[in-house]
């Protein structure tokens, strides 16, 4: 198997590659291209750990080798936030990034599963479809854009909340991946009950959760760390089911549309990237309200992808 991390010398790329270093499947080749001088000696200091999968890294005229026969494409290249900003406000930076890196994807590998990272997601993930459909090798069961960072935080906060084990708490979260279009269903979390105010406040918490990053770096760029964390397991997620085991996760993708064109929800993994997209159940009366309120500003993240990549 081959992964490749494009954007692979910053905050997120270096975490990210590193847990990949540690946990992925002996024998996987490991791909690194950043447009960063560095990028290079990255590659070099994690293939001195001693683990079973082969790093390389690629710098600016790497980048069609870097992809040529990688089965796993993840890209977190591009521009983060700065106290102040929305995600939307990175879109004038990141669009034309995450375009010209699709359509390297194209070309090269061109039935590779693609998780982006790179915000604002819910309109990086319509531009990277666009760009595929017009290279005319999008398969909508291998495009992602990765939600888990917002599984991850969910359950932690209801973890420190109610005083959990975290490992032991699973809370769905579906929607996209900014503000309000971030939505938790803490009425389906099992064995635990959440009163008003608690439903609240944690679903408050967890929109926010990136803007409580980016304010507490002030300045310094947004979540890396954990964003390394969520991205290593949805990519290992992705090995393993690519291995033939069952495996389950949240991802933002294109489903039937009847919520919006794309959608987070949990997505059943298989060989080919998703296998089935599973219902997210009955919402309770604050959660369908949330849902009806954001949608619009969703659809609207994604008709500006649309737009954009068909300028
Ligand atoms: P960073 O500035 O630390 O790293 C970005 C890297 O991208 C840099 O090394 C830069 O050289 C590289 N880059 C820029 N243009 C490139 C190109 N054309 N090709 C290859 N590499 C290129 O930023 P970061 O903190 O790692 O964040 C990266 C992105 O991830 C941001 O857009 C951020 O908003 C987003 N993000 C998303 C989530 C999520 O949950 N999906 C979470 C955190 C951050
Ligand atoms: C996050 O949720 O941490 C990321 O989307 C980065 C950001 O800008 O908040």
């Amino acid at each position: 198997m081959k992964v490749a991390v494009l954007g692979a010398a910053g905050g997120i790329g270096q975490a990210l590659s590193l847990l990949l270093k540690t946990q992925l499947p002996a024998g996987t080749d490991l791909a690194l291209f950043d447009i960063a001088p560095v990028t290079p000696g990255v590659a070099v200091d994690l293939s001195h750990i001693p683990t079973a999968v082969n790093v390389k890294g690629y710098g600016q005229d790497g980048l069609a080798t870097a992809l040529q026969g990688a089965d796993i494409v993840l890209i977190p290249a591009g521009v983060p936030r700065k106290p102040g900003m929305d995600r939307s406000d990175l879109f004038n930076m990141n669009a034309g990034i995450i375009k010209n890196l699709v359509e390297a994807c194209a070309d090269n590998c061109p039935k590779a599963c693609i998780a982006i990272i790179t915000n604002p997601v819910n309109t990086t993930v319509a531009i990277a479809a666009e760009v595929l459909k017009k290279k005319g090798v999008y398969d909508k069961s291998k495009l992602f854009g990765v939600t888990t960072l917002d599984v991850i935080r969910a359950e932690t906060f209801v973890a420190e909340l109610k005083g959990l084990n975290p490992e032991n708490v699973h809370v769905p979260v579906i929607g996209g991946h900014s503000g309000t279009t971030i939505l938790p269903l803490l009425s389906q979390v099992e064995g635990i009950k959440f009163s008003d105010d608690e439903v609240k406040q944690l679903t408050h918490r967890i929109q926010n959760a990136g803007t409580e990053v980016v304010e507490a770096k002030a300045g310094g760029g947004s979540a890396t760390l954990s964003m390394g964390q969520a991205a290593a397991r949805f990519c290992l997620s992705l090995a393993k089911a690519m291995q033939g085991e069952a495996v389950t996760e949240y991802a933002y993708v294109e489903g039937d549309g009847a919520d919006a064109q794309f959608f987070a929800q949990a997505v059943r993994l298989g060989t080919n990237g998703v296998v089935e997209i599973l219902p997210y159940g009955t919402l309770s009366e604050f959660e369908a309200k949330a849902k009806a309120d954001m949608l619009a500003s969703l659809k609207g993240d994604i008709q500006t992808g649309i737009e954009f990549a068909n300028q």
